[in-house]
């Protein structure tokens, strides 16, 4: 949540850190600012998003060198111009931008203000700078020292970008469980959440650390750690394209990123299965890979649609490697004082790798002796870091804030590892073995087969488009996929949508039930089939209005639904990689055709940094 751009070089630093800021808008979109050394340091900002503080600043003369830019998420105080960043010292001296939580600002704040300091916002950040302005005089040290000094009495997260109106060449950054990377040109540096802003100057970069200072003066960099000592930077080259962050033709990053499934698909299964050799691997999970195997029980931490990727997970290791798995919110795992036993694993699923609460989960099953596999999109996240092994998705990188190639990603890497599980423990037969391979590696053809239904999709659309609720039923592994599909309704569209086990239906929601009630089922011919054709027939019955995802060629639903959607059919265990396919369409096009910004959902941020 929040983005920060940083530059200090020979170019002009505002073009490229509003650009950047662009980039990083699916972080947050509440306000933004940046700083820039014109005859002083000077920082301008507004409400609204990047585009609003970008025509603010259209006419002035802004040339320099050296800036520091943020798109805000909201945590402390409200989208104002005010609480926008970056913030200043009290003698404006020195700017910061921030990204995370000081979670004892308070109590800094009323130190600081019983020594005469005078605040202006309502944000944590703005203390961050002036207890780093406070420590700096008190101490009468460097800048680099006074952060690191400051640093030290701070709790929370952060990353941050302090420039200062004495050094007008230097960034002082930091960071603690937000992301920072410092991407390395000649005689120039930039600095940003995450690489995007980075890729078309330069693809030599270094992810800072936890607890680490990096300090960027006279075209030097120099990293020490929180005690001090002088790092070897780490400077990895970046594997990001250009045209992978950008529309590509397309209206939203959303609809591009639904389209995107055949090849991301495959690629989180490139190198990895070989149905004809009978080859499944998965490079990441090596030196642990018995612990996996041998788990007595499985824990999986994530959060949202990550959550529901785990959900799917739950069936695929207790089906295929019958092994017990028990799927947590890591919001409430972490707070919770959970029993961790010799001979449990935890898998911990984020897109971002950067989610606050899976991170906390991650840290507190550590801590009780687990050993963590994550399954994380972004290379070198956070998450990733903090896992003992675990697998990428390769799934390139997703801008739309809300989620859908992940997902399909992540079901698609959980079902590897439950296969390779489940044929390491012989759970499965070989020839069980060779036929989840086999239909694996048909999934991407599918998944573009049920993309052909958009057209009838943007039809259905059209009839539900204005609906006040809707309701999503699933069974079995189609249960996760309705939560998957009323998620992604409510948070881009808008109009409240539950998901249930189809079963479940008659426990209460069936009340709801009328002649308004869109009622979303997911009903392939699988195992439950029989049943939740009664589920279908019980909707309506009540004048539910049926649209039903089901396998090509059924007739028997379409019958009874006033629209049937249909899928290619697959094993039982891959379903979900073709069933959401059309929710994620149908939540699309409602959005658009009810005017929303699809791509940027009111109040949403992409990466959930802060709990
Ligand atoms: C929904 C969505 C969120 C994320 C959740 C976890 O479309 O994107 O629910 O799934 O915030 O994020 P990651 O996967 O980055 O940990």
């Amino acid at each position: 949540m929040c983005g920060i751009v940083a530059y200090v070089g020979h170019r002009e630093a505002c073009p490229i850190i509003i650009k950047g800021l662009k980039r990083l808008e699916y972080r947050g979109y509440d306000s933004a600012g940046i700083a820039l050394m014109t005859h002083e340091l000077s920082v301008y900002k507004k409400k609204g998003k990047v585009s609003e503080l970008e025509a603010f600043i259209k006419n002035l003369p802004i040339n320099s060198n050296i800036g520091i830019g943020h798109t805000r998420w909201a945590t402390h105080g409200e989208p104002n111009d005010v609480n926008a960043h970056p913030h200043y010292s009290s003698n404006k001296e020195l700017a910061i931008i921030h990204n995370g939580i000081i979670e004892n600002y308070a109590s800094l704040k009323t130190e600081l203000e019983s020594r005469g300091h005078v605040f202006l916002s309502e944000t944590d950040s703005e203390v961050f700078i002036h207890l780093i302005e406070d420590v700096k005089q008190n101490n009468d040290c460097s800048l680099d020292e006074a952060v690191r000094l400051a640093l030290s009495m701070v709790v929370g997260a952060y990353a941050i970008v302090v420039m200062s109106n004495n050094d007008k060449e230097m960034l002082i950054a930091a960071r603690k469980g937000s992301p920072l990377v410092i991407g390395i040109g000649k005689k120039e540096f930039f600095l940003a959440s995450d690489a995007s802003p980075i890729i078309e100057y330069t693809n030599d970069v270094v992810y800072l650390n936890d607890y680490e200072i990096a300090i960027i003066n006279k075209g030097e960099l120099t990293i020490k750690n929180i005690n001090a000592v002088t790092q070897t930077p780490y400077i990895q080259t970046l594997d990001l394209e250009l045209d992978q962050i950008e529309k590509g033709g397309y209206p939203h990053f959303m609809l591009k990123e639904i389209f995107e499934q055949p090849k991301s698909i495959k690629d989180s299964m490139r190198g990895r299965v070989n149905a004809s050799l009978g080859h499944l691997q998965l490079g990441g999970i090596l030196q642990y890979a018995n612990k996996l195997t041998n788990a007595e029980r499985i824990i999986i931490v994530a959060c949202g649609t990550s959550w529901h990727a785990g959900l799917v997970a739950e069936y695929l290791f207790e089906d295929i490697a019958r092994i017990p798995v028990e799927v947590e919110y890591a919001s409430e795992f972490r707070y919770r004082n959970p029993i961790i036993r010799e001979g449990d694993v935890v898998i911990a699923i984020s897109q971002s790798g950067e989610t606050a609460d899976t991170l906390a989960a991650i840290e507190l099953a550590k801590s009780k002796g687990a050993v963590i596999f994550g399954v994380c999109n972004v290379v070198g996240s956070s998450i990733s870091r903090a896992s003992h092994e675990g697998a990428y998705l390769h799934a390139g990188p997703e801008i739309g804030v809300a989620s859908t190639k992940a997902f399909t990603a992540q079901v698609s890497v959980l079902a590897m590892m439950a296969i390779i599980v489940g044929n390491k423990k012989g759970t499965i037969t070989e020839s069980q073995y060779i036929a989840l391979l086999t239909e694996l590696e048909t999934i991407p053809q599918k998944v573009e087969k049920a993309l052909k239904s958009n057209d009838q999709i943007v039809e259905i659309a059209e009839q539900f488009k204005d609906a006040k609720n809707f309701l999503y039923l699933g069974r079995g592994y189609n249960f996760p996929v309705a939560l998957e599909g009323a998620l992604k309704l409510k948070e881009i569209s808008y109009i409240h949508a539950e998901g249930y086990p189809a079963a479940e239906m008659k426990h209460g929601p069936i009340a709801l039930i009328d002649a308004e009630m869109p009622v979303c089922v997911i009903a392939p011919q699988d195992n439950s089939y029989e049943k939740i054709v009664s589920n279908i027939q019980e909707v309506r019955a009540r004048k539910g209005r049926v649209i039903a995802v089901v396998t090509e060629g059924d007739t028997h639903i379409k019958n009874m639904a006033e629209y049937t959607i249909e899928v290619p059919a697959t094993h039982e265990a891959l379903m979900p990689l073709l069933t959401v396919i059309p929710l994620q369409l149908l939540s699309y096009h409602i959005a658009v055709m009810r005017g929303c910004n699809v791509d940027q959902p009111r109040n949403l941020a992409k990466s959930v940094t802060v709990e």
